[in-house]
């Protein structure tokens, strides 16, 4: 009998091998169950997520390939999220959307597994899945779409529309010209064109070594992504038969080496919580500081948006992530292996920047020091992260007075109050958004700015929040903050009027109370209030397991390994 894992299914002479096969022949020939890698292509496409519409036709390439290679495709669709559409957030679903992908590619009679990804947390969920059944998989992402423009201006998907709809309140632009602008902003398939989460996590899964090298990046409709697709198909059944699995590519060095790309793309934030958390399904033990160690001085080199001016596929054809790896192949991990066996560094002979405005050399950077800060402070104990390249340089070091939102309605019923307390010096704090309270940390740290505040010309001020920020979001926030409000953390217990003290280059943010003024205040009743009370199905799971945003915010019952071992049979 083959020592293929699916021959636990299809090899034998038995009943049990007899109703595997007969079910699943389909018109495929007798050789489909005789030693040919079985893979599932874990498809996201849905037309409920249109950044991934796409991957169905993606899927027929890896299928092609992995006929071509001998195997056998199997198109499997998974739990898919698109960010744009679900309420209350995506990230409520991501870990929902990781167990499944797990039991499934467990339950299933296959030896490996594409992983078709792209918007936000689709990428994320599925490696996370696929880490902890530990089956030989390797990653296609779908790419970001065209650049879309608006008056001759190039728009960036995310990053322009807070910034536009800032000029509204600021009554910069009409609302009427604001609505035109809405059907140039997504003019093609495929994610989000700026440097937002889903560029960043998928081309750190090219960073981390689980992508077949030179995917990550190409726009969604490039050809040349499909002639990926196929080459996938092909890498998967060669993986598949060699036992290549995901534990030996995704390792504390590709970890690191995803940590030094992060901060060289000014990649989103939210890159943190997902990196912690693919780690966290292997034992891996990153940790939030490993971030700040690691990447805070590394250059950026990449002049995209939000930190930058251009898009996508302006990146691409500077010469894309593999020019950006050449920069900094000093400062990379050369053991760290891919899914071809081979390791990262192998493929960064020959990369070049062809356009120096948007990738930068090494020796002139964007910023010098552009990676994650962490901070910690009697307002953040367990930590808290800032991305300074998105910051204001003159607010990195602030002092100033609290005005605080004890939820996301609270914000909303008060920000634009013509009485409200406020100037530019005041620091926006909003509570109840972690994991937890809201449920499923939303992205809404960066909260709008009082419109009377815009009208005078303020474009940011320093805000405070335990929930995430939209990776196309831009300014001086200080978000993650852990524990978060719903715990119990500091957060829940300053009042409006407090004064707060941010220090980046010092990594601390900190509330000007004493030990025990904070320890005896009562947590706010209104935010407590506000938190999220679920009583049935995944929420309540979700609410019951959830980690803090320091570790992932995975499940604490998710975490690790569960193998590829299912011991009974169905029938
Ligand atoms: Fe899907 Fe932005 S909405 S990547």
């Amino acid at each position: 009998m083959s020592d293929l894992r699916s021959a636990q299914w299809y090899g034998g002479q038995d009943r049990d091998a007899y109703i595997h096969r007969a079910w699943m022949r389909r018109g495929a020939p007798d050789s489909a169950f005789t030693g040919r890698p079985q893979i599932a292509i874990a498809n996201t496409a849905s037309d409920l997520v249109p950044c991934n519409r796409h991957l169905s036709e993606v899927a027929e390439h890896v299928a092609a390939g992995i006929w071509e290679a001998g195997g056998v495709p199997l198109d499997m669709p998974v739990v898919s999220l698109g960010e744009t559409q679900v309420r209350p957030t995506a990230m409520l679903w991501r870990n929902m959307a990781a167990m499944a992908i797990e039991e499934m590619i467990r339950a299933n009679p296959i030896d490996g597994v594409v992983l078709l990804g792209g918007c936000d947390k689709t990428i994320p969920a599925l490696l996370m899945g696929a880490a902890s059944v530990d089956l030989p998989a390797v990653v296609v992402p779908g790419g970001p779409m065209l650049t879309g423009t608006f008056r001759g201006v190039p728009l960036g998907c995310g990053t322009d529309v807070w910034r536009l709809s800032e000029d509204v309140r600021a009554g910069k632009l009409s609302e009427q010209e604001f609505l035109q602008s809405e059907s140039s902003m997504i003019r093609s398939r495929g994610h989000c064109n700026t440097m937002g989460t889903a560029s960043t996590m998928g081309l750190l899964a090219e960073v981390l070594g689980t992508t077949l090298p030179g995917t990550a990046g190409l726009p969604a409709p490039d050809s040349r992504l499909l002639g990926q697709a196929h080459g996938t198909g092909v890498l998967a059944v060669e993986m598949a038969r060699e036992g290549r699995r995901p534990s030996q590519v995704l390792t504390a060095a590709s970890f690191r080496n995803a940590i030094v790309a992060l901060a060289a793309i000014g990649g989103s934030t939210n890159a943190v919580v997902h990196l912690l958390a693919i780690a966290g399904r292997l034992g891996i033990p990153l940790s939030l500081d490993d971030f700040d160690r690691i990447g805070a001085n590394v250059p950026l080199l990449v002049n995209l948006q939000p930190a930058g001016q251009h898009l996508m596929e302006d990146f691409h054809r500077a010469g894309g992530l593999l020019a950006v790896l050449h920069e900094v192949e000093d400062l990379l991990d050369p053991a760290a292996l891919t899914v071809t066996g081979r390791p990262l560094v192998h493929y960064l002979a020959g990369a070049a920047i062809w356009d120096a405005d948007v990738i930068r050399s090494r020796r002139e950077p964007l910023q010098d020091a552009a990676g994650i800060a962490v901070l910690r402070g009697n307002l953040a104990p367990s930590g808290a992260i800032i991305k300074p390249a998105a910051a204001s340089p003159h607010l990195l070091q602030h002092r100033g007075r609290a005005v605080v939102f004890d939820s996301v309605e609270d914000l909303h019923a008060r920000l634009d109050d013509p009485d409200l307390d406020v100037d530019a010096d005041s620091v926006l704090v909003l509570r109840g958004c972690g994991p937890r309270g809201y449920p499923g940390m939303p992205e809404v740290s960066n909260t709008p700015l009082p419109a009377k505040l815009l009208r005078e010309g303020v474009r940011d001020m320093v805000r405070i929040c335990d929930g995430r920020m939209s990776g196309t979001a831009y300014g001086t926030v200080v978000l993650h903050v852990t524990p978060e409000g719903a715990a119990g953390g500091p957060l829940s217990k300053i009042r409006t009027g407090d004064w707060i003290v941010l220090d980046v280059p010092g990594r601390r943010v900190d509330v000007e109370l004493t030990e025990d003024e904070l320890r005896d205040r009562p947590v706010a009743r209104a935010m407590a209030a506000a938190v999220a009370q679920p009583r049935r199905g995944w929420e309540l799971l979700y609410v019951n397991s959830v980690q803090g945003a320091e570790t992932g915010a995975d499940l604490d019952f998710l975490c690790g390994s569960s193998g590829d071992q299912v011991n009974r049979e169905s029938h």
